[in-house]
């Protein structure tokens, strides 16, 4: 395990370009796969979570060459895996790719690592499987990977989805592709529209309502893509940068589309200064003052996974900010509901769960905030929203496994560096 110490009273300065988007980057090389002539991806994310679902496509058939430069050129063609594929940390690669496949004819185990075996599963298992998929998985209810995907044809279905997920919304819109008649997918609140998206850029006859999306089956013309960069990974440096005092950074090229920029929104209603050019994706953060706020459960799908950061954020600010909602904040990569009042703990921040709520009462400033020794669980987003936390404390933070960054973002500590100052 690899343990890093960021010591605080850091600012936050300069430009920097956070990896390509993971969620783009995981959709591009599937979507890539499923066509017949090569393509060209651009920009595609570097974690580990993407170079797994790279080396899935290449099992499943698709010819993958890397250039130096990081560009990746995939010729589609799926035809079947000869072993089971690890999608290790990556919960997209794994439910994804179980649409994907549902309806070829051949079997696939998908698996991953200790905590992909322990998350949900049934939420794809029982929609692919309405539409006719065979899919058999461990533990009691069968519902846990690794996943038995034996193809069958399918046909398509009307679905509600009964979690906001757009893991599960594309699981199900990658089935469709391959299934008998129109499919269609209702969600109740926006996710990360990007499979929608994608698909129409690669010729899927495609249509968006203001509440679903159909699909009709049909070939795949994927097109080649320029993947811009993590918003989520941005907000580390957003939310560095505005509760940092004498700060000002700029992350570039950063996408804000569906369901994405929600952090934004949420840190500007705490008093964020903030400005987004929108021609270039550029995003510009300056210190500020916050002041708590409240999150409510309609809008936590657009910023799932900077629940993290943002409450780092809260812990800084003054008053309370309260997260509605947060019951799938304890199914992802750990349980963030327990693992955020962990860390807000050794801040010296008050943090209450309540059912669904996740409520913080914040310190007032940054230098207010403590210091400690916080553990990442294995979670790429805890990790590096402790060690933010540690840059703008006033003492020092000892993140253990800090290794959990090269999930989505290798060049984490390195960008730490650039903007901060800090010396690993
Ligand atoms: C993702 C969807 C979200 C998000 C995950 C990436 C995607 O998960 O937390 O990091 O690429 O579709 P859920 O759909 O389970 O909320």
């Amino acid at each position: 395990m690899t343990a890093i110490t960021v010591e605080g009273k850091r600012q936050f300065t300069g430009r920097l370009q956070v990896p390509g988007d993971k969620s783009i980057s995981h959709r591009a090389l599937m979507i890539a796969a499923l066509g017949q002539r090569p393509c060209t991806i651009r920009g595609l994310s570097n974690g580990d979570d993407v170079v797994r679902t790279r080396h899935a496509v290449e099992a499943l058939g698709a010819q993958v060459a890397m250039a130096e430069s990081g560009d990746v050129t995939v010729t589609g063609g799926v035809c079947g895996a000869r072993s089971p594929i690890d999608l290790g940390n990556s919960g997209t690669g794994i439910r994804l790719l179980a649409g994907l496949v549902a309806g070829f004819d051949f079997t696939t185990t998908l698996d991953g690592d200790a905590s992909i075996r322990q998350r949900p599963m049934d939420r794809i298992i029982n929609p692919l499987t309405a539409m006719g998929a065979s899919i058999s998985g461990s533990g009691a209810n069968g519902s846990l990977a690794p996943l038995t995907i034996e193809g069958r044809p399918l046909r398509g279905i009307e679905y509600t989805l009964p979690v906001a997920s757009a893991q599960v919304k594309s699981a199900v819109l990658f089935a469709a592709l391959r299934a008998e008649g129109p499919t269609t997918v209702h969600e109740a609140v926006p996710t990360r529209a990007h499979t929608e998206e994608m698909l129409a850029a690669a010729g899927v006859r495609l249509e968006r309502g203001s509440s679903s999306v159909t699909v009709w089956p049909g070939e795949v013309e994927p097109p080649d893509v320029e993947v811009p960069g993590d918003p989520s990974q941005a907000a580390f440096w957003v939310v560095g940068a505005c509760v940092a005092p004498d700060s000002d950074l700029v992350v570039e090229n950063v996408y804000l589309g569906q369901a994405r920029g929600g952090f934004i929104e949420v840190l500007r209603r705490m008093g964020a200064d903030i400005t987004v050019d929108s021609a270039s994706g550029d995003v510009r953060a300056r210190s500020s003052e916050l002041k708590g706020t409240r999150v409510t459960a309609e809008e936590l799908p657009g910023c799932i996974d900077e629940v993290p950061i943002l409450a780092v954020a809260a812990a800084a600010a003054e008053g309370d900010t309260a997260f509605e909602g947060v019951g799938e904040l304890r199914v992802k990569e750990s349980d963030r509901v327990v693992a955020i009042a962990q860390l807000l703990d050794g801040l010296g921040a008050e943090c209450r769960i309540d059912g669904d709520m996740l409520a913080i009462t914040g310190v007032g400033r940054a230098e207010a905030l403590g210091s400690g020794t916080v553990d990442s669980r294995g979670d790429h987003r805890m990790a590096m929203a402790a060690a933010i936390a540690g840059a703008v404390g006033r003492g020092s933070m000892t993140v253990e496994g800090f290794e959990a960054t090269n999930t989505s973002y290798p060049s984490f500590a390195r960008h730490l560096e650039h903007s901060t100052g800090w010396t690993p």
